[in-house]
């Protein structure tokens, strides 16, 4: 049951020492930092789960930068704009919802879907200038998105059954101290795939065959899980902060939809949210049995990752043959457009 080539990953390579004083550290030009130059990848980050802003809920969170807020008008859509009112600061957070407008607490004027200030509180025409920075949102399995940007560069991947034949289960994990697009480097480093979470491709290493597309990639894993699972699965990376994954466990249908939030510079959350079929059982599990397991793979996965990204000095340094679709995505990345449209707006 073993993948291929165990005897050559146990090889030992005897070496003459390098002179001390020749030694050297060599890394490369850095893929930039979140925030580096006051730029931020353009990407779609999740900002928060769809439960937390039911209709007329209004919500703040930070968000590159700055501050946001997310808010669900009478007519259901979910809007995100800059928290701060441009009359004198407040943050819109503590203020209402008004039919599908925002409503600040300290004067009461009022911001429409397109970010306008359409009405002051003394009833006085709102000043020509005065708006709010309205992000393109969008939601989707049971999460909220938010684009770093005035139009979005791409749409969010779709999964092989349309979403409305899905059930997803929705959860946020803790803080993660590094920049989103670093977990993101995680599936294409298929090497950590097998040593820190224990899969065992069947034969050659996924990332040979990478399908790489304009804004990101997928892959086949064929691979045995940790319990000795079947897994015949595809991920993918789109941007600097969402993942796909879907295929067969053990012949049922899993989807994981995640994405890695961007609360502040070298910091995020994953949004997770496991999508199973709606059918009431598939290779003999119910949908709660599905999802449960889904969770825990997920809640077990992020926490093999968490202590080393929570902790890495990130460098890239000398990558080998094993690396290459890694050092596809890092150059993906130092390429990547980078913006910041709503700086004046959320800070
Ligand atoms: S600060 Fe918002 S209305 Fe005055
Ligand atoms: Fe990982």
């Amino acid at each position: 049951m073993h993948g291929t080539g165990s005897d050559e990953k146990d090889r030992i390579y005897p070496r003459e020492p390098i002179p001390v004083a020749e030694r050297r550290r060599v890394t490369s030009t850095e893929v930039p930092h979140e925030g580096h130059g006051g730029l931020f990848s353009q990407s779609w980050f999740p900002i928060a789960l769809s439960s937390e802003v039911p209709v007329g809920a209004i919500v703040g969170k930070d968000f590159l930068d700055g501050r946001v807020v997310v808010y669900r008008g009478a007519d259901g859509v979910v809007r995100i704009q800059s928290a701060y009112c441009p009359h004198i600061g407040a943050d819109l957070s503590v203020g209402t919802v008004v039919e599908n407008r925002v409503q600040c607490a300290f004067h009461r004027w009022e911001y429409d879907e397109n970010g306008m200030c359409v009405k002051t509180g003394a009833g006085l025409p709102p000043p020509r200038d005065a708006c709010l920075f309205t992000f393109p949102a969008q939601e989707r399995f049971g999460m909220i998105y938010v684009f770093n940007g005035t139009e979005p560069l791409w749409d969010l991947p779709d999964f092989e059954y349309a979403d409305d034949e899905l059930v997803a289960s929705p959860f946020v994990s803790e803080l993660y101290t590094c920049d989103p697009w670093i977990f993101a480097s995680n599936t294409p480093d298929t090497q950590h795939i097998a040593v820190v979470h224990g899969f065992r491709f069947k034969a050659n290493d996924p990332s040979e065959a990478i399908n790489w597309e304009e804004w990101g990639f997928r892959m086949k894993i064929d691979a045995w899980h940790q319990n000795d699972e079947e897994l015949a699965w595809e991920a993918g990376i789109y941007g600097s902060s969402i993942f796909l994954q879907q295929g067969l466990t053990d012949g049922w249908w899993m989807g994981i939809a995640a994405g890695f939030s961007l609360p502040r510079p070298g910091t995020h959350h994953v949004f997770l949210s496991v999508l199973v079929r709606n059918v009431e059982t598939e290779g003999g599990k119910s949908i709660a049995e599905r999802l449960e397991y889904g969770r825990m793979l997920l809640a077990r996965t992020a926490a093999e990752d968490k202590p080393i990204l929570d902790s890495i000095h990130h460098r890239v340094g000398y990558l080998t043959k094993a690396d290459t679709a890694l050092a596809k995505y890092f150059n993906f990345m130092k390429k990547y457009p980078r913006a910041h449209p709503s700086r004046d707006f959320i800070n």
